[in-house]
């Protein structure tokens, strides 16, 4: 019979038992590694342990056992599920060189039968297969068997699920034995088995045998000494014993779901646990006294706040609402966790002022991803959202790109945004932002030539006219201009027809004969902007901005220079249509001189 217990019973359950059997405790880590760049932060107990992994002695001796928080975000996707979780706590006990497989195994299946009762015939096994780089481990699975695990209940999986390390990109890692708990669902399907996505099989610990040290050539070499490092997660063993069915009903987490549910008023589940663990998680990194950022851990922490914020609107809560979550956390932790009561202050006022900054963008942005939405339709095939779109979103909203693609595939499922092009963006705009004041104001025409000057002017007549004929989900992507020709890229989700074309030319051909005067006024973006100025790459200008305005046909914030005149530009001619980039079309255009009957011949300037 399982015995019921709450997470925190469990944690001194777990130490109490490895103590007895000559384990020392050892202190916690921080969340955030110290002296280990190359990983954002703990994912596993074992973190904080590698250089006693590789063969330094450490001062509590071979036996070792604590609990330790962490934070993973590979499982991130998986977050709103029954198990799954970006911070939890682990339950680690470590044999630097001492015991091996054996005594690991016999331990693990002691303390879950006889210390939690859990029932054997409830537990699934799984063991590595074995590859080029190290046998299957039939060691493992015989110990397994000698314990009275049936063989149908052992499975042999690949390095992808039965191999575990290094954390990083190289250091101690191995084959593993997962132990599963089957929680007693019908099977997905006949090949329902542990590691199966349905969760009829959940993951309760993981017993690692450490016998190699991965190289930055990736070789795999044996290490000194033979480790076992293992991991049990709180939150999943409190469901199992508690026979609930999600780590959310568990009283490690009722407390925050009951303050959510609270002020929702349409409560989801899944954006209810995706909220719960979010803010856990970001209450438990506002603790290490970091704040939100664009790079790296900060970074991952305005994710997960954002992220949460979102989830937050969608079951219909208006109010701020991540302090007082927060708050929760923090009271419920607090006993176990003091750095959380001795940090309160700092994390309410930081996660209050990334949910305000946040929120003034929000909404407008998740009206106009809406508006966009519309030009893709999964008739289309696989949607691929532009990945300069997704940046755009970013930067002028802030929204993560996983925020972003979350909210594509609401709506779309199946799609996805073009990270590659995304991430061209993204370093474009650094290199930009980084380029300096000289650059700010040369508003991209550094070669202003008389040819070039009137191939300007005709990119924007371009720009207002595909506007017209495609609609204004047009934007410009990038604008490339030579004596000779222009070339420009737009975002447009399909080839254009012939037709199309025609009128694109046949608009733009009209504004040159109808002999648009070109006027610039000066004026604020903000201004600009109220005017409806189409407004590109806002933040390459300066306070006061140009704005060109061609008759009332076109109206756009640009550095210059243009013509006086729309009739000194000669016919307008696309000369080619095609792909870009995924979603985003590229014409090239040129200005032909008219010929001598022509009443509309342009003046030389
Ligand atoms: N390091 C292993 C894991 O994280 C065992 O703790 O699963």
């Amino acid at each position: 019979m399982k015995v019921r217990m709450t997470g925190r019973e469990l944690k001194a359950r777990y130490i109490e038992f490895f103590v007895s059997k000559n384990h020392k405790e050892i202190g916690q880590a921080s969340l955030i590694p110290e002296h280990d760049p190359s990983v954002l932060f703990t994912t596993a107990g074992m973190h904080p342990l590698v250089p006693y992994l590789l063969g330094e002695p450490h001062p509590q001796g071979r036996r070792l056992v604590n609990v330790q928080r962490c934070l993973r975000t590979d499982d991130i996707d998986e977050v709103g599920d029954e198990a799954h979780l970006t911070f939890f706590e682990m339950l680690g006990n470590w044999s630097l060189g001492d015991y091996f497989k054996e005594e690991a195994i016999q331990l693990s299946y002691e303390f879950l039968t006889e210390h939690l009762g859990i029932e054997p015939e409830r537990l699934w096994i799984t063991v590595f297969a074995g590859d080029d780089d190290a046998p299957r481990d039939d060691v493992a699975a015989n110990i397994w068997k000698s314990l009275g695990i049936s063989d149908q209940r052992i499975h042999y999986l690949s390095k992808k699920e039965n191999w575990w390390g290094p954390a990083g990109q190289t250091g101690p890692c191995g084959p593993d034995t997962e132990m599963f708990y089957d929680v007693g669902k019908p099977p997905c399907g006949p090949d329902c088995r542990p590691a199966c996505p349905c969760q009829k099989f959940v993951e309760i610990w993981n017993d690692v045998f450490m016998e190699y040290n991965k190289t930055a050539d990736g070789c795999y070499l044996p290490l000194r000494q033979k480790n076992v490092d293992t991991g049990l997660g709180v939150e999943r063993v409190a469901a199992v014993l508690q026979e609930r069915p999600t780590v959310f009903e568990t009283e490690l987490f009722a407390p925050i779901v009951s303050a959510i549910k609270e002020l929702s008023t349409n409560p989801l589940e899944r954006s209810i646990r995706i909220i719960a663990d979010h803010l856990r998680a970001s209450t438990f990194l506002l603790a290490e006294k970091l704040p939100p950022s664009n790079v790296e851990r900060g970074y991952v922490l305005r994710r997960l706040i954002r992220r949460a914020i979102r989830h937050g609107r969608s079951i219909g809560i208006e109010e701020d609402f991540t302090a007082p979550i927060a708050a929760v956390v923090v009271a419920e932790y607090a006993e176990d966790y003091p750095h959380l009561a001795e940090n309160r202050d700092f994390i309410l006022a930081e996660i209050q002022k990334e949910e305000r900054r946040f929120k003034e963008t929000l909404q407008k942005g998740m009206r106009e991803f809406e508006r966009e939405l519309q030009n893709y339709s999964p008739r289309q095939g696989q949607v691929v959202f532009p990945g300069e779109r997704a940046f755009y979103f970013y930067e002028t909203f802030g929204f993560p790109v996983e925020l972003t693609e979350e909210m594509l595939r609401e709506r779309l499922p199946g799609a996805a945004i073009d990270r590659q092009a995304f991430e061209k963006a993204y370093e474009r705009h650094r290199q930009m932002s980084r380029a300096g004041a000289e650059q700010k104001f040369r508003g991209g025409l550094a070669d202003a030539t008389e040819k070039t000057t009137r191939l300007h002017t005709a990119t924007h007549l371009l720009h207002q006219a595909l506007r017209t004929v495609l609609s204004q989900h047009v934007e410009q992507r990038g604008s490339n201009i030579t004596p000779d020709r222009l070339r420009f890229d737009f975002s447009h989700p399909a080839k254009m027809t012939a037709d199309e074309i025609a009128r694109v030319e046949r608009i733009v051909n009209e504004t040159i004969t109808e002999a648009l005067p070109i006027e610039v006024t000066i004026t604020t973006l903000d201004e600009a902007k109220r005017q409806g100025a189409i407004a590109l790459f806002a933040d390459k200008y300066g306070d006061n901005v140009k704005v060109y305005a061609i008759g009332d046909f076109s109206k756009e914030v640009c550095g210059g220079p243009h013509v006086s005149n729309t009739s000194k530009l000669g016919r307008f001619k696309i000369i080619k249509e095609e792909a870009c980039s995924a979603g985003v079309r590229r014409i090239r255009a040129v200005l032909e001189e008219m010929d001598e009957t022509d009443q509309t011949r342009p003046e030389t300037q």
